[in-house]
């Protein structure tokens, strides 16, 4: 799958709608295409540029910029490993090479069932939980080997599916905005800049007063 299904055609055309230029939704419909498959497709970036009116390369252009987009197929679970200095110093590094042992992939590797991709990274802002790691982006902090098993064990059982959602769900609750409420009125093609980006008009000054001796001066 890569092109966007019915449905979420139909979901991106309302998420266009929320905008008063076409292609300020780029970013919230490259959300959308991960979500579908768990990464951004090729052929994805292509249905989205044909949507908000850029070309392709622009749209992989943003997509390339954000490390959380990925452009490759990913495992259901992505595993962010921390193993900058606050981690290292507290076992990061053995905590990754224990978990490349666990699953039995290198980091940057997506285990041959398609489950977990483990990824080596840099600060993950957790520093003072260190070593911490990021399943879905969600944190487990101080953890151990042990504690790291059972994490797998609970995924592959499928015991965390609340809250863990698959790579690339960002909000399981779709927000849907009513007509009134929608951006769109402005069409994006029509040259008009939508009111609020218009520039301030600027104040004539105020004319000077004549200069010279007041009245009652000497
Ligand atoms: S060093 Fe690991 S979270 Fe900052």
């Amino acid at each position: 799958m890569a092109r966007f299904t019915p449905d979420n055609v139909e979901l991106a055309l309302e998420i266009i709608d929320r905008y008063p230029v076409r292609k300020s939704a780029l970013i919230p419909l490259l959300h959308l295409a991960q979500e579908q498959d768990g990464y951004v497709a090729e052929d994805a970036m292509a249905h989205i540029a044909e949507l908000v009116g850029v070309t392709p390369a622009e749209v992989l252009g943003t997509a390339s910029f954000y490390e959380m987009f990925k452009l490759h197929p990913v495992g259901r679970y992505v595993i962010n490993i921390c193993t900058n200095i606050s981690c290292q110093l507290l076992g990061g590094e053995d905590l990754l090479h224990h978990a490349e042992q666990t699953l039995g992939v290198k980091a940057g590797s997506t285990t041959p069932d398609g489950l977990f991709t483990i990824e080596d990274v840099e600060c993950i802002a957790a520093c003072t939980e260190a070593p911490c790691l990021q399943v879905n982006y969600r944190y487990r902090h101080r953890i151990t080997a042990e504690e790291f098993d059972q994490l797998i064990e609970d995924l592959r059982a499928g015991r965390l599916t609340d809250e863990v959602p698959a790579h690339g769900v960002l909000a399981r609750v779709r927000q849907r905005l009513v007509p009134t409420s929608r951006a769109g009125a402005v069409a994006p093609d029509d040259g008009r800049e939508p009111v609020w980006m218009a520039p301030p008009t600027v104040p004539e000054p105020a004319p000077e007063a004549p200069s010279g001796p007041s009245a009652g001066s000497v």
